[in-house]
Formats: C-alpha cells, structure tokens, sequence
C-alpha cells in the first residue's frame, strides 16, 4: 500500500476534534495551496476560501450549523464559498490573468474567451452557481487528500444553513454563496464513536466495471 493510500484509511470524518489542539501555520497553507492548485472548469477557480479562526464568528457558525461541535473545536475552519454567478467581470478576470502571466494573447484562447462570454453571463444565476459550487466541491477533495497527507484531521460538512453562513460572514455583499465546511484540527480518540470504527466503502467489484 502506498503512503497516500494508508493516510487516505487513516482519515475519516472526525466527529470530535480535541480544541487544545492546533495546527501549524506551515500545514494549513499547505492545504489552502492544494485547494489553489487544484483543476476547474475553464481554468476559472469559481469560489473562494475563507479561513475562520475568529471564536466569534466560529459559534454563530456552530449554532447554524446543526450544532456540530468540530465548527468549534477545530483549529481552523475552511468555508468554501462559490460565486453566485458567472459575469463578464469574473470571466475576464481569470482571462487578463493568464495572458498577463503567460506574457501573450493567443488567439485560441481568446476567441474560447468569448465563447464563454457568449454563454455563460446569460445563463440563470442558480445554474451558474450550481456549476460554480461543483468546482468547489473538487477543491474540498483535495484539502481533504492534503489534510490527510499532513496528518491533519478534517470534516467536510454540508449540515448547515448556507443562508445563515452567508450572513454570518458577508458573503452575500461578495457575491459569493457558502457551499461547505471544513474544520481542521486533531481528533480526540477517547470522545469520538467514530474512530475505530471500520470505514464503509463499497468493494471495487461492485464499484468500478471495466469495459476492455
Ligand atoms: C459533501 C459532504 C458533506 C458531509 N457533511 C457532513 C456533516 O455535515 N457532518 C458530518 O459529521 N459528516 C459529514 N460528512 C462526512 C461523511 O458522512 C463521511 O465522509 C462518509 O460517511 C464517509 O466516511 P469517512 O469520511 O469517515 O471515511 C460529509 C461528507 C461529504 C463528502
């Protein structure tokens, strides 16, 4: 078994994380820079990351969130929070940066530029920010990947109220729409039901079918 495959047994979705606990500066930016390098549609990184650590904010968070204790007892809380829409601003936005960091203008890339322009601005915000939300998702397999590969403790969480979120941390003036949350931190073994429990995973048979 491979070192990334043992971590990835190793990891769960701790239920109690241990609040003394905190986790290095050093490995947090090394899981934010996973979620940053990681792949989207177009190139576009639609969402952003809010890092709460605010004590706060983190209880009004906890309180909307099904009163999950880790929102509180993390060291760290990632939000991923997605654009509520595609416009022509946010479009060109990832557009102008790559020509200005790759130093030209192509003419294939441009003309996929308007394409995008033609397409997406006129489409309806919720499907929009449907789209944008599963770029989201991808970015959160893998700070969940990197956590595990820091031996840092995470729980992705869609048991909240995104509403109440937005709220909490201004989202809504941003244009941004909360999708997800998870909070860092090392798991408490003595409190938590979870982790000596076998994890479920359907067999590979039944899970991949090969078509040679
Ligand atoms: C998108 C998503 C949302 C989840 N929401 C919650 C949640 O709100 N609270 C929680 O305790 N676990 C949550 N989980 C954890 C899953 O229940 C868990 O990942 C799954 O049962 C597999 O177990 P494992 O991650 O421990 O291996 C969520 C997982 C994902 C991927």
């Amino acid at each position: 078994m491979t070192d990334l495959i043992q971590k990835l047994h190793w990891r769960y979705a701790a239920k109690k994380l241990n609040p003394a606990k905190k986790v290095s500066q050093e490995k947090v930016d090394r899981i934010i820079e996973a979620v940053r390098l990681t792949a989207s549609s177009s190139g576009l990184q639609p969402y952003q990351l809010f890092v709460v650590t605010n004590p706060a904010l983190l209880e009004q968070i906890k309180a909307v969130a099904w009163n999950q204790a880790q929102v509180t007892d993390c060291s760290h809380l990632l939000v991923f929070a997605a654009w509520d829409n595609y416009t022509a601003e946010r479009i060109n936005m990832m557009f102008d940066l790559t020509n200005e960091v790759r130093g030209f203008k192509n003419e294939g890339w441009e003309s996929y530029r308007q394409s995008l322009l033609n397409s997406y601005p006129q489409r309806d915000a919720d499907v929009n920010y449907e789209h944008a939300a599963r770029q989201a998702y991808i970015g959160l397999g893998s700070a969940l990947i990197a956590a595990a590969y820091e031996e840092v403790d995470s729980t992705p969480m869609e048991g909240f109220n995104p509403a109440a979120v937005d709220e909490i941390l201004g989202l809504t003036a941003r244009n941004l729409r909360s999708v997800i949350l998870l909070p860092l931190g090392y798991r408490e073994e003595a409190q938590d039901w979870l982790v000596n429990l076998k994890k479920i995973r359907r067999p590979q048979e039944t899970f991949v079918t090969e078509m040679k």
